[in-house]
């Protein structure tokens, strides 16, 4: 963080004495004020619920600027690390800060391979859920079940633990989502193969079966890995927010990245893609493109609480840039599979054109995100929809942990805890029972 040469005077009109409060400047994006010693100095907090205008840390992981519709992993753009990586590279990148060479891939490649068995007790986890169990029920419950396993990478202060952690972690969770899927359709676990690369070996495990050999589809492989690298990380949202404040108390790295599960898992951050599908699953019923100004009219009516899935973000403004490479994949993958006239993805793309066009959602610089298209391709590949957001969760463990390994890493960091508006009652005395009306 740079000094900037210009503070900030904070006066008040009742007399209080103002304050001078240092501006810091970054490598790129907004600068801010820095408001530490507020309280202290004014017995003031500031009061910014759900964070529009407040940052929590400083990060040299992942940049946004949603007004350009930019996103940059390590300062390299998504588009570049979508079109030349594959996700590995970019787990490393997330990691340590640089792509690897050619010998630091085959290492990583093979560090992670190692670590992609989990203990045969993970199974009787499983055994407790109903089979129809929501898989980001399963999940939550599965990554947090881990910390029970590896007592050896607990102490998130350890920076071998949080090292052998981070590699356990990316590791198992392709293990753990193919389990959770077998798991609800009643199919024998596939345990992992060696041989294969870190993406083919989750397809094989979720879709191969002990009576006959599985050879994973190139396309539907590159597209899965691609799917993984726009999921990977992004910034201070809301899960890796979650994975932060419940990281800063010291608990271990499993029991935090468990926090972030559950936290993706709502509809308007992970669980959208899931919602995106079954939005226009029902758009598709109730008789498709001739449908979508009647629905376009109940996301307008403030009275309805239906909302475009896919469509609106924090810090987007403009196009989500993974929402374009997503697209494209969408392209690829159905053009492979022959199914270029998928009545949902033409549905889609009738609703990204009609939305874009309309005032409402210009107005409100509303835009496809990165959940608008992802669920088409993973329908597609075969992934059924309650396993969207597990395969995002999969995807942004790299990144939580990334951010994790970041905070605790700065000799700075406390324990997050932040402070309230109180609105409540005022002090007031407890009338003994026998007296109360
Ligand atoms: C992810 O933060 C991240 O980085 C998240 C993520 C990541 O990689 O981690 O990018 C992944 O979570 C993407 C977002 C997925 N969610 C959805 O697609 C669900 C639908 N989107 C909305 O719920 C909403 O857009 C949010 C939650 C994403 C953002 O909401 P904000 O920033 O709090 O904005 P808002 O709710 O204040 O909306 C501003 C206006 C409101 O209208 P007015 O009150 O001004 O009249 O826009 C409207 C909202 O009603 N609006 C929508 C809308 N999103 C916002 N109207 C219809 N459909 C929508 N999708």
């Amino acid at each position: 963080m740079t000094p900037s040469d210009v503070k900030a005077t904070l006066s008040f009109s009742d007399g209080s004495p103002s304050m001078d409060l240092p501006i810091y400047k970054g490598s790129v994006g907004p600068d801010v004020i820095d408001i530490r010693k507020l309280y202290g100095q004014t017995g003031k907090f500031t009061y910014d619920p759900g964070f529009l205008s407040t940052a929590s840390c400083n990060s040299t992981i992942t940049y946004i600027d949603g007004d350009k519709g930019e996103l940059l992993y390590r300062g390299y753009p998504i588009e570049e690390l979508a079109r030349n990586c594959d996700f590995m590279e970019v787990c490393y990148l997330l990691l340590k800060g640089e792509l690897p060479n050619p010998q630091e891939k085959k290492d990583f490649d093979r560090l992670v391979t190692v670590h992609t068995m989990v203990n045969e007790q993970m199974q009787f986890f499983l055994r407790g859920f109903r089979r129809d169990a929501h898989p980001m029920a399963v999940m939550t419950g599965l990554v947090g079940a881990l910390s029970a396993f590896y007592h050896d990478s607990t102490d998130v202060h350890n920076p071998e633990h949080r090292a052998i952690a981070a590699i356990r972690l990316i590791a198992k969770m392709p293990t753990l989502v193919a389990m959770s899927y077998k798991y609800g359709i009643g199919q024998p676990y596939i345990y992992p193969k060696n041989s294969l690369s870190y993406t083919a070996n989750f397809m094989r495990m979720m879709f191969a079966t002990p009576c006959e050999e599985y050879e994973p589809n190139d396309v539907l492989v590159r597209a899965m890995d691609r799917i993984f690298i726009l999921h990977a990380d992004h910034e201070q949202n809301a899960s890796t927010s979650t994975v932060r404040l419940c990281g800063s108390s010291g608990t271990n790295p499993f029991a935090a990245i468990a926090a972030g599960v559950a936290c993706l898992w709502g509809p308007a951050h992970g669980g959208a893609n899931e919602a995106c599908l079954n939005m226009l699953g029902d758009i598709q019923k109730q008789g498709g493109v001739e449908k979508i100004g009647e629905f376009i009219k109940q996301v307008k009516d403030k009275n309805s609480s239906v909302k475009l899935m896919g469509f609106g973000h924090r810090v987007y403004k403009n196009y989500d840039p993974r929402a374009k490479l997503m697209r494209e994949t969408c392209h690829e993958v159905l053009g492979a599979l022959g199914l270029q006239n998928d009545p949902l993805f033409k549905l889609a793309m009738e609703l990204e054109k009609i939305a874009l066009e309309d005032e409402y959602f210009v107005a409100r610089k509303l835009y496809p995100n990165v959940d608008f298209y992802s669920g088409i391709v993973q329908r597609a590949i075969g992934i059924p929809v309650p396993l969207f957001t597990a395969i995002f969760a999969l995807a942004r463990t790299v990144g939580w942990i990334a951010q994790l390994d970041e905070m605790i890493g700065d000799p700075e960091y406390k324990i997050g805890r932040p402070r309230q508006l109180f609105v409540g009652s005022k002090p007031r005395q407890v009338v003994p029972l026998a007296k109360r009306a």
